[in-house]
């Protein structure tokens, strides 16, 4: 990657947290996303734990890992997102991107992922990740595929349908390819 393109993929985003606001408990899996505490004071929440955030503390959420902030008053972060494409399969070296690619393509069961990646075919200690990247269709609203595929079932039969329905796809968007797929194929 060059220069430009690294500063192209970078995203920024300033919010205001306060007690109204609520921040779902949410992830990124291509992203690291850093929060810098601006103004005010809240708490960062990574996965089970609870870090207090004041001004000029920064809390680290890493891409795959859920997270939110809450704010008794007021919390004004600004925000990093970083791209990473995670190692899923160390023995195979294969990543959270191909994973999802093969998703796109179909591939619905660890089974299939083996076939097509090699991922897991060698000491099976990613099998337990894989399947979690199976079982979501978006990262950012955290719906399920289980979910989605009702959604197609009961009559959403394109992405924007799938996202009245469930919210999927309605943040960043990155899943809409994998949304089209599971209307393609029902699955
Ligand atoms: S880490 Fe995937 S098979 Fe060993
Ligand atoms: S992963 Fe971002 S909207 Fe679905």
């Amino acid at each position: 990657m060059d220069l430009n393109s690294i500063q192209e993929a970078i995203e920024t985003h300033v919010y205001h947290i306060h007690p109204d606001l609520k921040v779902p408990l949410h992830e990124h899996a291509t992203q690291d996303e850093i929060f810098y505490c601006i103004q005010g004071s809240g708490v960062g929440i990574l996965e089970d734990k609870e870090v207090e955030m004041h001004v000029g503390d920064v809390f680290v959420a890493p891409a795959g890992k859920k997270h939110s902030l809450k704010s008794d008053g007021n919390m004004y972060v600004t925000t990093i997102l970083i791209p990473v494409n995670r190692i899923i399969c160390h023995c195979k070296q294969v990543s959270y991107g191909d994973i999802r690619k093969a998703m796109v393509s179909g591939a619905r069961t660890v089974k299939e992922i083996q076939e097509i990646t090699g991922a897991g075919t060698e000491c099976g200690n990613c099998i337990k990740d894989i399947e979690k990247i199976l079982s979501l269709a978006c990262g950012c609203k955290m719906v399920t595929v289980e979910t989605v595929v009702n959604a197609v079932k009961g009559g959403a039969d394109t992405v924007e349908k799938i996202g009245e329905v469930t919210g999927a796809g309605t943040d960043c968007g990155k899943c809409k390819f994998l949304l089209q797929n599971i209307i393609d194929t029902k699955r």
